[in-house]
């Protein structure tokens, strides 16, 4: 698909769209998730905040900017075969992180988990960089869709399984940027 094509075809209709999770909820559960991952690593040193393209764009800007201790950012990026409406859990690194995290304190941060495949694969990635540690933080989290069990050690809220778009996740690449997360309602 060309660019063109991508930027001109619109985002799902908005009365097409029923909100989950309100652009007010999401920002109160991120300054708590913010406060307690500051309170956390207080006296860590930098720690490095591990965002996964490209869905954790949005949350990682906000929840970032809410901490009070000192960071830095660095991005992941990974894609899934056969990735639709039933994940293969095969998992294909696309980009590393490019800051050299060996002896840090990494958190990864996920817009949503679903399967868990993605997350078990980061968390194994990340710790071939031999860090000092390496934790997760997702914004939302499928907990009945799991097939292998991930620790999130930070999480916004546990959803339905529904297809959901927005603060970073979309439907074929559309409304990412909505600034809350809305459940696709069926077309038939
Ligand atoms: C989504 C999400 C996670 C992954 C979770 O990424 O951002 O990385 O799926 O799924 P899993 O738990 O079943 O492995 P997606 O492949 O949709 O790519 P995107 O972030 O670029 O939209």
């Amino acid at each position: 698909m060309l660019a063109a094509d991508l930027l001109c075809e619109a985002d799902v209709a908005q009365e097409d769209l029923k909100v989950l999770i309100s652009e007010a909820d999401i920002q109160a559960r991120v300054a708590e998730l913010a406060e307690q991952i500051s309170k956390d690593y207080e006296n860590s040193g930098d720690l490095v905040l591990v965002g996964v393209l490209k869905g954790a764009f949005i949350f990682l800007a906000d929840l970032s900017r809410q901490l009070t201790i000192p960071r830095v950012i660095e991005f992941i990026a990974v894609s899934s075969y056969g990735k639709g409406s039933r994940s293969s859990g095969a998992v294909r690194l696309v980009m590393d992180v490019r800051g050299n995290i060996e002896g840090k304190h990494v958190l990864i941060v996920e817009d949503i988990v679903d399967t868990g495949h993605t997350l078990e694969y980061l968390i194994g990635m990340i710790n071939s960089h031999g860090p000092a540690s390496v934790k997760t933080c997702a914004l939302v989290r499928k907990a009945d869709r799991a097939e292998v069990h991930v620790d999130v050690d930070y999480l916004g809220f546990d959803i339905p399984d529904e297809w959901v778009v927005g603060y970073g996740l979309d439907y074929a690449e559309k409304n990412r940027t909505l600034p809350y997360i809305g459940i696709i309602r069926p077309t038939d």
